[in-house]
């Protein structure tokens, strides 16, 4: 059960609940990313990305270089991480002045979420997160043997393949393909692994409440359980993101819905759990460098199209989570 004991922290607002049939094969776009590989259709694979940014926020990648093995070490790192006993993870849990770690008591939107978690910056050795006001180191699990080194290969791989996505986001915005590069020259990027044991009331409880993720990009790896469910922007329905093997699952965050001015949007998710199977996820938080000032690009603005937020200071943002510009976007207590 991963330690977790179901109790009324857990216990979302009706209206929040998941309702037991979601729709599957929803319809979000499976991109084949190789034509970029091959150097080939680099703007029709652009045009793809920006459609799908668009009308989804969300789309899955398949054929994106990332070798096979790469993203099996990282993930056999997960599950015998989480497969510790107690100590083992308590070892490494986090604490206020250290943040990165082990914890089991996220909430979102004040709910507690159903889920474990290990926050990890692999091949930095620390994030600063407010002009260098806050310096976190990792905590490395000392009983998985090649935990740090295949985390780190992750990382390397994930951190290729989001200056791809970058570059292709930057094209289908009609901008210059490196155009977002210099903001991720320092970068608060993390990756969150996640557990989320079974759950003896899943119509009652998430494993991550509804939120739209704050950064640039997401990268996501899913085992084959499946539970993430994204709120469709035609009709407002919550659909399931099917497991697709050899993929990644792609969101555009806060951050890109404020460059390119509103032309993309970061689409609401959650996650919900079951009560057969526990369930894997790991998420790759492409960030900017702290001292980045967000606003919409000026290529974007016109006297037709004003801009439609105020420039934010990222950093601060990280750190404090509070931005008067979100409040319209409903992300008051949003992950990051
Ligand atoms: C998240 O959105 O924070 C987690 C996504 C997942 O586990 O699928
Ligand atoms: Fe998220």
């Amino acid at each position: 059960m991963g330690g977790l004991s179901m109790n009324e922290a857990f216990v979302q607002a009706p209206e929040h609940r998941p309702k037991p049939t979601v729709v599957e094969a929803s319809g979000i776009p499976v991109i084949d990313l190789s034509p970029l590989l091959a150097g080939d259709g680099v703007d029709a694979l652009a045009a793809e990305v920006g459609a799908a940014s668009r009308d989804w926020g969300f789309f899955v990648v398949v054929g994106h270089g990332v070798p096979a093995e790469t993203v099996a070490r990282a993930a056999e790192a997960q599950r015998a991480f989480f497969a510790l006993p107690a100590e083992g993870k308590e070892a490494v849990r986090r604490s206020e002045a250290e943040p990165l770690g082990y914890y089991a008591s996220e909430h979102t939107k004040n709910v507690r979420d159903w889920k474990e978690v290990f926050d990890l910056v692999p091949r930095k050795p620390h994030v600063a997160l407010a002009d260098g006001q806050l310096v976190f180191d990792n905590k490395w699990p000392q009983d998985v043997p090649g935990f740090r080194e295949s985390l780190e290969e992750y990382d390397a791989a994930m951190e290729d393949l989001a200056f791809k996505l970058l570059e292709l986001i930057a094209r289908s915005l009609n901008l210059r393909p490196d155009r977002l590069h210099g903001f991720f020259k320092d970068q608060t990027t993390f990756i969150r692994l996640n557990h989320y044991p079974p759950c003896p009331s899943p119509d009652l409880a998430l494993g991550v409440g509804r939120h739209k993720d704050a950064g640039a990009l997401t990268i996501l790896y899913q085992d084959d359980t499946g539970g993430l469910d994204v709120r469709r922007r035609s009709d407002g329905e919550w659909v399931r993101v099917k497991p697709v093997p050899n993929s990644f699952i792609i969101n555009v965050g806060d951050l890109i819905q404020v460059w390119s001015n509103d032309r993309y949007e970061s689409a609401e998710h959650r996650v919900s759990v079951n009560s057969a199977k526990e369930r894997f996820s790991m998420p790759y938080f492409f960030n900017p460098a702290s001292y980045t000032m967000v606003e919409p690009l000026e290529e974007l603005v016109s006297e037709e199209n004003p801009a439609r937020y105020d420039a934010y200071n990222w950093g601060e943002f990280f750190s404090t989570r509070k931005n008067s510009n979100f409040k319209k976007l409903d992300v008051e207590n949003v992950q990051i």
